[in-house]
C-alpha cells in the first residue's frame, strides 16, 4: 500500500504526475496518545499544542524568550537589533537569515558548564556500547567538561583558531562529541563526514572546507568486519595534497584494541581503557598523525569558552546537491542550540531521569542533533551505540533497550524493516517495558512499517513520533508531540513551534485546506541553515529561487481533511536510500568515469527494506560489452566515490537513452522501466520513441 499520493515533478519540465493520495482507510485510522503519556506530558492536548503553535507564530520573540530564559548568554542581544531579521524573496535582496545577532554565548558552555552549575556533574551524559555486547563504557557531564576543555586545548596548540574548519571522520564512540564540543568551545567549525563515505568522497569534503586538521580513528568494528578508517583517511589525505591542501595534522583516537577490555575496576570504581594486544598496525606518519590518548595526557582539563556572536558559524555538514557536487549546508550557533534543544525537550518529552537513545551516527544531521547537541542540551542521558542491529544477533536493538532501560528511542524505517523481515521472535524475547515513546525519521515510514513499530516494538502503548525535517532544518519542522498529537500511521502529521509549512501549486500559489503539492516554508525558525558554506548564490539558487518568498524544502507532501501532512517524497533528482539522500547526477558522475561508459542515468526504484534503491541506466563505448564482470566494476565505482551505500541495486544496458527533442533525458520513462511498468503515457515528446523498446528489451530478469 503506499503511504501516500507519489507526485514525481521534473521541476525543468513542469510536469507533475500526481497517483492516488492516501488511502480514505489509512487517513481515518487514528491513534490517540496514551493517557499514562499525556499525565506527565510537558504538552498534554492537541488544544495546548495549538495554543503554544499560535503562540510562536504570532509572537515568536515572546515565544523564544521564555525559553531563552534557561540558556546562558555571555551577553545578551542589545535593544537596537532585531530578535529576527530574514529575508526570504531573492527579489527583494539578498537571502539572509539571522537570529539573536549580537548576543554572545557558547555552546560547549551551555550543554556542559552550565548542567555542571546546575548540578548534574555526576549525572550520567552517555552510555556507549560497542559493537561487543562486552564492551561498554560511560561518561558523566563532570568528565565530559574536563575531556571537552582537554581537548579544545589539544587543538589550541596546533593552531587551530575560531573560524577555522575541522574535519571529523570518525566511528560512534564518546570521542566523537568530544571532539565537536571540543570545536565548539574554541569557535572552529567542525565538519563531519559519516564513516561510511569513501575516501574520495572524504577528500572532496575537505577540499571545499579547506580543513587542514582531520580527526578519525584507527578503525571501527561492524558486526564481524574492521573498517579502517585511518587507512581510508591516509588516502583522502593524499587527494587533498593533489589539490594543493596541506592537511597539517591529523589526530587518530585508538580504538580498535579496546574490544571487551572494559570492566570497572572495583577499588577505584573507575573504568580504565587497557590496550589488549592487538596485532593490527595502524599506518602512521610521524610529523603529521598523533595519537588522540597522547595529546590528551598532556592537555590541562580547564578552557575558558570562546563567547562567540549568536550567528557565528557552529557547524557544516555536507547533503547532497543535484548538480552531483554536495552542498556545505552551515549552521549557526545560538538559534541551532535553541531549536536542538527544543525540538528534543518536547518531541520526545525527555523527562529528567529518562534514558534515550537514537541509534543514527552522528557522521549524520540526526546524530548531530539528535544524539549530540539536542539531548546534552536537556541534560539528559543517552546511549550511543557503535554496532549494527544485527549483531551479534538480530534481537541487538532490544537488548540494548533493556540493557540500559531506554525510554525513547529513535531509529529510521529502514532500521524498522529491516527487522520486520525477521519476525517478531527477535523482539519478543526481550523486555522493552521501559519504552516510552519510539521515533522514526529519514524518509517516509510505510503504515505496515508504522504498525509493526507500534505493535510489535511498543506492544501498542507507546506513541511514536514520525519526524520530518532536513540536514538544512537543523531540526524536527514536521512532526507529533506524544502527548498531544493523535497520530496516523505515515503522516508527519503538524508544524513544530515556529514552523509555518505552506503547499504550493506548480505555479506558486497557495493551497488552503487538502491538497497535495511542494512543501515550502514561509517563515524562519531559529534552527535553519544560513547559508551553502563558500557559495551563497548556490544556496539561494537551491531553496530559494523556484518560489520567491519561500524555502523551499524539495519534497512534495499532501495535506488531508484533517489537515494532516504526509510527506510524499523527493520531487527534485534526489533519492533516498535507506534514508540516506544521494542525487542521480552524484552516481551518474561516479559512473561515467569507468572507461566502459558513454552516458549514464539513475532512477530511483521501490525497494522493500531501504525505501528506495538505485536503478542504473549505460551506454557503452564502442568496443566495450555489457557483462556480469563490468557489472561488478560499475558497482565497485559507486562505492569507491561515494560510499558502500551508495552502490546501485541494477545496472541496466541501454543501447540508447530516452531523450527530448532537446536532448534532456526523460527520467520518467527511466522510473517506470525501473519498475516494469509499461504505462509509459505521453511519449510524444522523445526525439526517438523505438529506444523504450530497446530498453524493454534489455531489463534484466532479476530486476
Ligand atoms: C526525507 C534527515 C518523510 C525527506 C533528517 C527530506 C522524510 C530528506 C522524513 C532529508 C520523514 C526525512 N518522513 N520523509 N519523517 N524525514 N525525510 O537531510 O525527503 O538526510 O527532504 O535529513 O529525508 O534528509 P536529510
Amino acid at each position: 500500500m503506499p503511504v501516500s499520493g507519489n507526485l514525481q515533478a521534473n521541476m525543468s519540465n513542469g510536469t507533475v504526475e500526481v497517483n492516488s493520495g492516501p488511502e480514505k482507510e489509512q487517513e481515518s485510522q487514528v491513534f490517540e496518545p496514551p493517557a499514562e503519556i499525556s499525565k506527565n506530558a510537558y504538552v498534554k492536548s492537541l488544544d495546548e499544542y495549538q495554543a503554544m503553535y499560535k503562540k510562536s507564530i504570532s509572537d515568536p520573540e515572546e515565544f523564544w524568550k521564555d525559553i531563552l530564559a534557561d540558556y546562558h548568554f555571555e551577553e545578551k542581544q542589545s535593544d537596537d537589533k532585531p530578535f529576527f531579521n530574514y529575508n526570504f524573496d531573492m527579489n527583494q535582496g539578498p537571502v539572509s537569515i539571522k537570529w539573536l545577532e549580537g548576543a554572545k554565548t557558547n555552546i560547549s558552555y551551555n550543554l556542559l558548564d552550565r548542567n555542571v552549575k546546575k548540578g548534574l556533574g555526576d549525572t550520567i551524559a552517555f552510555y556507549w556500547e560497542g559493537n561487543d555486547p562486552k564492551d561498554e563504557s560511560k561518561m558523566t557531564y563532570g568528565e565530559l567538561l574536563k575531556e571537552v576543555c582537554k581537548f579544545a586545548n589539544v587543538l589550541k596548540t596546533l593552531g587551530v583558531k575560531k573560524g577555522d574548519r575541522v574535519a571529523i571522520y570518525m566511528p560512534m564512540i564518546i570521542e566523537l562529541p568530544i571532539a565537536m564540543l571540543g570545536c565548539a568551545r574554541i569557535g572552529a567549525i567542525h565538519s563531519i563526514v559519516f564513516g561510511g563515505f569513501s575516501a574520495d568522497s572524504l577528500a572532496d569534503r575537505m577540499i571545499d572546507a579547506q580543513t587542514s586538521v582531520l580527526i578519525t580513528s584507527d578503525g571501527v568494528w561492524r558486526g564481524e568486519k574492521i573498517i579502517h578508517l585511518k587507512e581510508i583517511s591516509d588516502k583522502a589525505i593524499a587527494k587533498c595534497g593533489d589539490a594543493n591542501l596541506d592537511v597539517k595534522h591529523c589526530i587518530v583516537v585508538n580504538h580498535l584494541p579496546r574490544l571487551a577490555v572494559n570492566k570497572v575496576d572495583e577499588s577505584t570504581n573507575q573504568s580504565p581503557v587497557k590496550r589488549k594486544q592487538f596485532d593490527y598496525l595502524t599506518p602512521f606518519d610521524e610529523t603529521r598523525d598523533k595519537w588522540y590518548h597522547e595529546l590528551m595526557e598532556k592537555a590541562d582539563d580547564v578552557c575558558t569558552p570562546e563567547w562567540v556572536d549568536a550567528e557565528d558559524p557552529l557547524f557544516m555538514l555536507y547533503t547532497s546537491g543535484s548538480t552531483g557536487k554536495p552542498k556545505g549546508v552551515l549552521h549557526t550557533t545560538a538559534g541551532y542550540m535553541i531549536y536542538a534543544a527544543t525540538t528534543f525537550k518536547y518531541v520526545f518529552d525527555y523527562q529528567p531521569g529518562d534514558i534515550y537513545w537514537c541509534t543514527a551516527d552522528i557522521g549524520w544531521i540526526t546524530g548531530h542533533t539528535y544524539v549530540t547537541y539536542g539531548p546534552l542540551a536537556n541534560g539528559a542521558t543517552s546511549v550511543i551505540f557503535e554496532g549494527t542491529p544485527f549483531y551479534p544477533t538480530n534481537s541487538r536493538f532490544w537488548d540494548v533497550v533493556d540493557k540500559y532501560k531506554v525510554n525513547q528511542f529513535y531509529t529510521a524505517p529502514t532500521a524498522i524493516r529491516s527487522l520486520m523481515k525477521f519476525g517478531d521472535s527477535f523482539v519478543k524475547e526481550c523486555n522493552r517495558s521501559s519504552l516510552k515513546i519510539l521515533g522514526t525519521v529519514g524518509e517516509p515510514i510505510n503504515p505496515e512499517a508504522w504498525l509493526w513499530y507500534y505493535n510489535v516494538v511498543g506492544d501498542a502503548r507507546c506513541p511514536i513520533v514520525d519526524t520530518y525535517w532536513q540536514t538544512e532544518t537543523g531540526g524536527h519542522v514536521i512532526t507529533p508531540l506524544p502527548g498531544a498529537t493523535p497520530s496516523k500511521p505515515g503522516s508527519a502529521t503538524f508544524p513544530f513551534f515556529g514552523v509555518v509549512p505552506v503547499l504550493l501549486t506548480e505555479e506558486g500559489k497557495e493551497i488552503e485546506g487538502p491538497g497535495e503539492g511542494y512543501l515550502v516554508f514561509k517563515k524562519p525558525w531559529p534552527g535553519m541553515m544560513r547559508t551553502v558554506y563558500g557559495d551563497h548564490d548556490r544556496f539561494e539558487t537551491t531553496y530559494f529561487k523556484r518560489f520567491p518568498g519561500y524555502y523551499f524544502t524539495g519534497d512534495g507532501a499532501k495535506r488531508d481533511n484533517d489537515g494532516y501532512i504526509w510527506i510524499t517524497g523527493r520531487v527534485d533528482d534526489m533519492l533516498n536510500v535507506s534514508g540516506h539522500l544521494l542525487s542521480t547526477a552524484q552516481v551518474e558522475s561516479a559512473l561515467i568515469e569507468h572507461k566502459a561508459v558513454a552516458e549514464s542515468a539513475a532512477v530511483a526504484m521501490p525497494h522493500k527494506v531501504k525505501g528506495e534503491a538505485l536503478y542504473c541506466f549505460v551506454t557503452l563505448r564502442d568496443g566495450f560489452e555489457f557483462s556480469s564482470q563490468l557489472e561488478g566494476e560499475l558497482k565497485l565505482k559507486v562505492r569507491e566515490k561515494i560510499g558502500a551505500f551508495a552502490a546501485p541495486e541494477v545496472i541496466q544496458l541501454a543501447p540508447a537513452l530516452p531523450k527530448t527533442r532537446s536532448g534532456k533525458i526523460m527520467r520518467r520513462i527511466l522510473r517506470k522501466i525501473a519498475v516494469g511498468d509499461s504505462n509509459f503515457g505521453d511519449t510524444s515528446t522523445l526525439a526517438d520513441e523505438s529506444v523504450i523498446d530497446l530498453l524493454l528489451q534489455h531489463r534484466p530478469e532479476t530486476a
